[in-house]
């Protein structure tokens, strides 16, 4: 088949850990879902590691390896960019783009400091760009199913939400003091996996409206100082040196939402054997669901069954019957899975499709708003630790 379509020019702005996903997700863009996206021209991959960033380009087939986020900024070819570097670079860099004409997906949290996110959402009601947030859990199958039994009432009234976010990437004393440890209070295991367990709480169950008797504590105060790159959660050659962990390894708050529904909250980077541990429970009169990313081709759903003696939770596997499966994976057959590196590329779809104004489009990504939303839930719970717990309330959704 040929295509007379201009091509839409993507660049990725770091290799790490998450920038080989969106690097990935470009890619499928086109073997997902229906036809209307033009071709894709898998431009640049930057990263400040050269050589992490040509073996990035080159496994994923983009054109060429750039040493600098400013070398996308200033070239005139590329459309549309995604940044995946420490969360303290996504406001400068997301300042350049925005100004040169970039539609830009910037990974969450939206900023390393809550006055870049508002500097960020503010420049976002001005700029003529698409402007999106990295909320990837938004594109599980077994999430978006959750929220559609939410929405359809068939959980009844919530009464209870439950979430976690339990990893263990951190439970090494000896791994590296990467840019992860650095921030103050709330850019730790709150904003890096935290701000994920509250968008999903607000993407599922609607708006929180106050938080309170938080908590935060850091198990491993001091790190070694790294000798080279850092990649990831990865371990890496570390000096002698000390540095001081600035952020939280554990914290936990409860949540008012606006609906009158009461949740309790926990993250960790320090829970010992948990890799990826996303989990939360949502709980009505007449129904409950829960999910695990550990699990993630699959949830749990009950509801009130006529038949006494059947009623319990059921297992629902992932096949055509959830959201994004159908057209989403290459073999549409029920039980072959889902996975992390799927969601990347229906949130890269989801993005392109705001970009080229497609008629029948995923379902939008979050906006900077609805990121500095999520900062401002963290900045909250950080106040309610900092004041033996008290309430602290959330602006409405304007
Ligand atoms: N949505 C998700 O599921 C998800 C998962 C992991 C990380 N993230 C987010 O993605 C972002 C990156 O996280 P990561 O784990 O991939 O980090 P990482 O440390 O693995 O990678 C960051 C990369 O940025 C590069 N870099 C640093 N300074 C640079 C500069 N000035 N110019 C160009 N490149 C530079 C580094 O060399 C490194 O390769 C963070 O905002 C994080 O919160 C999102």
């Amino acid at each position: 088949m040929t295509t007379s379509a201009k091509p839409l020019s993507v660049a990725v702005i770091g290799a790490g850990m998450a920038g080989r996903s969106h690097a990935a997700g470009y890619r499928n863009v086109n073997t997902v879902f229906g036809a209307g996206l033009p071709p894709i021209r898998l431009a640049a991959i930057a990263d400040a590691n050269v050589a992490l960033g040509e073996d990035a380009a080159r496994r994923y087939g983009y054109e060429k390896a750039l040493a600098s986020w400013e070398a996308v900024a200033e070239d005139p070819t590329i459309d549309a960019v995604s940044i995946v570097v420490g969360n303290a670079l996504h406001r400068p860099i997301a300042q350049a783009l925005i100004a040169a004409g970039k539609h830009v997906l910037c990974e969450k949290p939206l900023a390393g400091s809550l006055e870049d996110a508002r500097a960020m959402a503010a420049w976002e009601r001005t700029a003529d760009v698409v402007t999106a947030v990295g909320y990837t859990f938004r594109r599980s199958p077994g999430i978006a199913a959750i929220r559609d039994h939410v929405r359809r009432g068939e959980l009844g009234d919530l009464s209870l939400f439950s979430g976690r976010y339990w990893c263990d990437y951190a439970t090494d004393p000896s791994g590296p003091l990467s840019w992860r440890f650095k921030g103050g209070p709330g850019s730790g295991a709150l904003g890096d996996i935290g701000s994920h367990v509250i968008d999903v709480a607000e993407y599922v169950a609607g708006p929180i409206a106050a938080v309170s008797g938080a908590s935060l504590s850091t198990q491993i105060p001091k790190r070694p100082l790294p000798l080279g790159a850092v990649v990831g959660h990865n371990a890496a050659p570390v000096s002698d040196e000390v540095g001081e962990v600035e952020n939280e390894d554990t914290a936990s708050f409860t949540a008012r939402f606006e609906s009158g529904l009461v949740g309790t909250f926990s993250v960790s980077r320090t829970a010992f054997g948990l890799p990826n541990g996303l989990a939360f429970d949502v709980v009505g009169l007449g129904g409950r669901a829960a999910f695990d990313q550990h699990r993630p081709a699959e949830y749990l759903f009950d509801d009130a069954q006529p038949d006494t003696r059947t009623r319990g939770a059921r297992q629902i596997i992932a096949g055509p019957n959830l959201p994004y499966f159908a057209g989403g994976v290459p073999m549409e057959a029920p039980g072959v899975g889902a996975s992390n590196g799927d969601n990347f590329t229906y949130q890269a779809r989801a993005f392109l499709d705001q970009v080229a104004g497609v008629a029948e489009p995923l379902p939008a990504c979050p906006t900077f708003a609805d990121a500095l939303r999520t900062m401002e839930i963290i900045r909250a719970v950080v106040e309610s630790s900092e004041n033996a717990g008290a309430a602290v309330t959330i602006p409405p959704v304007a």
